[in-house]
C-alpha cells in the first residue's frame, strides 16, 4: 500500500507530514473486497472514508429498481463526509469496484482535527466545491449532451484518476462492468456499448475487458464537448 496516495486527501492538505501520518496511524483501516458495500443509501452514518488503494462506486437507487452511479472515486478520495456536513442519512450506497483499501474516520475526529488544524476546513469545502461543480456538469450533460459525448466525458474523467500510459495510448483500469459504465453514464447498457463499438471503429480507443486504452485524447476531447 502507498501512503502517499492516502496522503492526497484533503484531509491532510496543508498540515506537515508527521501530523498527517499521526491521524493516518488513528484511522482503522479496512479491506473492502470487489462488489462489497461499505453502507448502504439510507443508512445512517458517523464516519467518512479515504481511499488507499482501489477503486469504490457511489450509486444510487430508484424506487423501480434502476441504479446510477454518481461517481467513481480512486486513491486519495474521501467520501461519506456529507452526513457530517448536512446530517441525514447516507445520500449513497459506496461498493468497491475493485478490491480496496479504506481509511477510516468517525466524524467526531474529524471535527477535533479541523479544530487542531483549521485550514484543513478550507481543503474540505474546496473538494465539496469542486463535486458541486462537477455534479452540475453532469446534470448538464444528462440534458444537453448525446449519449456518446457523455461516453466520451466518463471515459476522460475516469482516466484523470485511474488512467497510466501504455505503448500507444492511455490505459484505464476502470473495473466497471459495461452495466456499471452505463449507470455512470445515465444510459442503456445498448446505447453505451454502440458508442464505444464506434469510438473503436474510428480508433479512438481499444477496450480490454474492464479497461479501456485510449488512443486519441483529442478526438474523444472534441466530441466530449
Ligand atoms: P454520505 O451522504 O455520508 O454517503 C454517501 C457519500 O457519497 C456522500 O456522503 C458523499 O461523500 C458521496 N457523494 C454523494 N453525492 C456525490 C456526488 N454527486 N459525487 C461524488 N460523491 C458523492
Amino acid at each position: 500500500m502507498n501512503d502517499d496516495a492516502v496522503l492526497q486527501a484533503p484531509l491532510f492538505a496543508a498540515i506537515d507530514e508527521d501530523a498527517s501520518r499521526a491521524l493516518l496511524r488513528t484511522m482503522e483501516r479496512i479491506d473492502l473486497p470487489r462488489g462489497r458495500a461499505v453502507f448502504r443509501e439510507g443508512d445512517p452514518g458517523d464516519r467518512l472514508y479515504v481511499i488507499g488503494a482501489g477503486s469504490v462506486k457511489l450509486g444510487r437507487r430508484a424506487p423501480d429498481g434502476r441504479e446510477n452511479l454518481l461517481s467513481v472515486l480512486g486513491p486519495g478520495e474521501m467520501f461519506g463526509e456529507l452526513s457530517l456536513f448536512d446530517p441525514g442519512p447516507r445520500t449513497a450506497t459506496a461498493t468497491a469496484v475493485n478490491d480496496a483499501l479504506l481509511f477510516e474516520l468517525s466524524h467526531a475526529e474529524l471535527i477535533d482535527w479541523i479544530g487542531e488544524h483549521p485550514p484543513v476546513a478550507t481543503h474540505l469545502l474546496q473538494a465539496l466545491a469542486h463535486r458541486l461543480r462537477r455534479t452540475n456538469e453532469a446534470m448538464g450533460d444528462l440534458v444537453f449532451a448525446d449519449v456518446p459525448g457523455r461516453v466520451a466525458k466518463a471515459l476522460l474523467d475516469l482516466s484523470t484518476r485511474f488512467g497510466e500510459p501504455a505503448e500507444d495510448g492511455l490505459r484505464v483500469a476502470h473495473g466497471l462492468t459495461q452495466e456499471e459504465l452505463a449507470q455512470l453514464v445515465g444510459a442503456s447498457r445498448e446505447t453505451v456499448n454502440k458508442a464505444l463499438a464506434d469510438f473503436t471503429s474510428r480508433g479512438w480507443l481499444r477496450r480490454e475487458g474492464r479497461a479501456v486504452v485510449l488512443l486519441d485524447i483529442e478526438r474523444l476531447e472534441r466530441r466530449a464537448k
